[in-house]
């Protein structure tokens, strides 16, 4: 069997009609959705994340600002930007990219941005709303884009058996909330594996969907993998290829090849989860907007 691709792509543009719609009712309405983006330091990935993420917002029908901060920016000085964010009305969506400075405390900050306009949905309140199922928090953009790719792809999820690789507080936890909810796009039965988890394989071999975020390159082989499986990648790595002209090149979790004979489903990277990503950040601050005028 070879896997059918799954777009990310294509869905991601039906997401992005949706939002231009909503913006340009706002627009009737004298509303703009504003997102601000705080980059600190010079990671080279975060560099091309907010990048693409500025792009697409403006394309949206959105205002998009991205703040640049030096790598010696103090966690007072950075505090006092959420703060002064905040309290700006015609900001809705506030991200600070991930990761921070080794000198700055991630939570405190994530702590300090008011729940309403946390469209990254890493805030303890809109974490805990996601778990608890309730519609009106913000669940975190990656996890909640490969929930509605599962949708738009048609996957069954209900009674499924979801293996998720990786338990981070941006995929792997917050996937494992959606997956378990009642309703469409959970029901899922949810297994969480992680760098302490024995026998991998064994697990990943039980899977109906298997959903990989740990950031190891093509860690995923295909003989881990249960034929008919639908395989999401999460990873974006960069690793050494002498024969590609810039001497690097990107792959995910997943070892596409040898898993692209056994799945029923896979996508690729990059062009698989990454667009629906930003498409959900697009469409997160929009309802950020809604909800605070
Ligand atoms: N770094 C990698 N992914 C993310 C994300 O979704 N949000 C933020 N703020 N930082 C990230």
């Amino acid at each position: 069997m070879l896997a059918e691709i799954i777009d990310g792509a294509a869905v991601a543009r039906k997401i992005r009609g949706d939002v231009a719609d909503q913006c340009a009712m706002l627009a009737t309405r004298g509303i703009v959705p504003g997102l601000t983006v705080v980059l600190v330091g010079e990671d080279p990935a975060s560099a091309v994340y907010v990048r693409n993420k500025e792009k697409a917002s403006v394309e949206a029908g959105m205002k998009s600002e991205t703040i640049r901060l030096p790598a010696s920016t103090t966690q007072e000085e950075l505090l006092a930007l959420v703060d002064r964010l905040n309290g700006d009305r015609a900001v809705h969506g506030i991200l600070v990219q991930m990761p921070l400075p080794k000198h700055i405390d991630p939570q405190t900050v994530i702590r300090r941005i008011s729940p309403a306009k946390d469209v990254d949905g890493f805030h303890p309140v809109n974490v805990g709303k996601v778990l608890i199922g309730e519609k009106d928090g913000f669940a975190p953009c990656t996890p909640a884009g490969v929930q509605v790719l599962l949708a738009e792809a048609g996957v069954e999820t209900a009674g499924r058996h979801a293996v998720i690789i990786g338990r981070s507080n941006i995929v792997g936890k917050p996937m494992a909330s959606l997956l378990i909810q009642p309703g469409p796009g959970g029901d899922a039965t949810v297994t969480i594996c992680h760098s302490r988890t024995n026998d991998l394989a064994w697990h990943v071999k039980r899977a109906d969907i298997v959903i990989a975020a740990v950031g190891r390159p093509e860690m995923v082989t295909g003989d881990m993998v249960r034929s008919g499986a639908v395989v999401i990648d999460v990873g974006i790595n960069r690793i050494a290829d002498p024969s590609a002209k810039s001497g690097t090149r990107l792959v995910g979790d997943v070892h596409y090849e040898s898993v692209r004979q056994v799945a029923s489903r896979i996508t690729p990277v990059p062009g698989g989860v990454g667009p629906r990503t930003i498409a959900m950040l697009r469409r997160n601050t929009v309802r950020a907007a809604e909800q605070q005028v």
